[in-house]
């Protein structure tokens, strides 16, 4: 039935029948709703991020992000996150406390790449910087490391216009190399991690967090030496 297919869950499982009077399901027009303009303010971000790159492609030689990613916030996680931070299931009360139904993901290729893009998304007149966490200057105790933002972004609708949380996650090849295998092996799972195989996943983000400033480098070099004069090979 229409729940299921809009919830992703179904009328036996126990999260729609502790819910089925949550305002979330009352207004489902709202909710719908609520869920295009979260999805029109991933694209708002999305496109602005896309022209950065281009225009950097154009003057600079250098594209500084390699893929993108989004995703909408499920229903299921939205009301899950609401419960387990003990606040009210209702429309209101996710547009205020839940700052990821919109998400964003950002794979550069540079440490230096990251700062550039953030800093150019977050000083641009329409955006409003809700929040930074630099996991990349203070990883997390398992070593994550990524730049996290939030921002809101406007969406321009027939007749008001509206500002949209977005959250940008900004990261290295490396860093989402490591966050992604963490994700797969144990994310959430904190204590079923005995703590030598805890130990050995941080080392593991020390060693791509190493790689990353060696090919910063690298790259840096390349770029140096390419902007010195050519030889003029007088001495053989
Ligand atoms: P959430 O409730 O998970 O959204 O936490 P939060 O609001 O405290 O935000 P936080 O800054 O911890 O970032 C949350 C998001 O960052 C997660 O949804 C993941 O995508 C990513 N993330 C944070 N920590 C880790 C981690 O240790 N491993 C991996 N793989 N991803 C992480
Ligand atoms: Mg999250």
């Amino acid at each position: 039935m229409q729940y299921k297919e809009l919830f992703g869950l179904n009328t036996s499982d126990s999260l729609f029948e502790e819910n089925a009077d949550s305002p979330l399901f009352q207004n489902l027009r709202d909710f719908i709703n609520l869920r295009q303009l979260y999805d029109a303010g991933i694209r708002e971000v999305r496109t602005k991020l896309e022209i950065l790159d281009e225009e950097f492609q154009v003057r600079y030689d250098h594209n500084p992000i390699h893929h993108m990613e989004t995703r909408l916030k499920t229903p299921r996680s939205i009301i899950e996150k609401l419960k387990r931070r003990d606040l009210p299931v209702t429309l209101d009360s996710m547009r205020e406390n839940i700052l990821d139904i919109a998400g964003i993901r950002v794979i550069c290729y540079y440490i230096d790449d990251i700062y550039r893009m953030a800093e150019l998304l977050i000083t641009q007149d329409d955006i409003t910087p809700i929040r930074t966490r630099n996991y990349i200057a203070h990883p997390k105790a398992n070593g994550y490391r990524s730049l996290h933002l939030v921002v809101s972004v406007p969406v321009f609708l027939a007749e008001r216009r509206e500002m949209v949380p977005v959250e940008v996650q900004i990261r290295t090849i490396a860093m989402d190399f490591w966050a992604s295998l963490d994700h797969e092996m144990r994310y959430k799972k904190e204590d079923d991690v005995p703590p030598a195989l805890r130990d050995e996943l941080r080392d593991c983000a020390e060693a791509a967090a190493a790689l990353d400033v060696r090919m910063q480098e690298i790259h840096q070099k390349l770029l140096e030496k390419d902007q010195q004069p050519p030889a003029t090979h007088i001495i053989n």
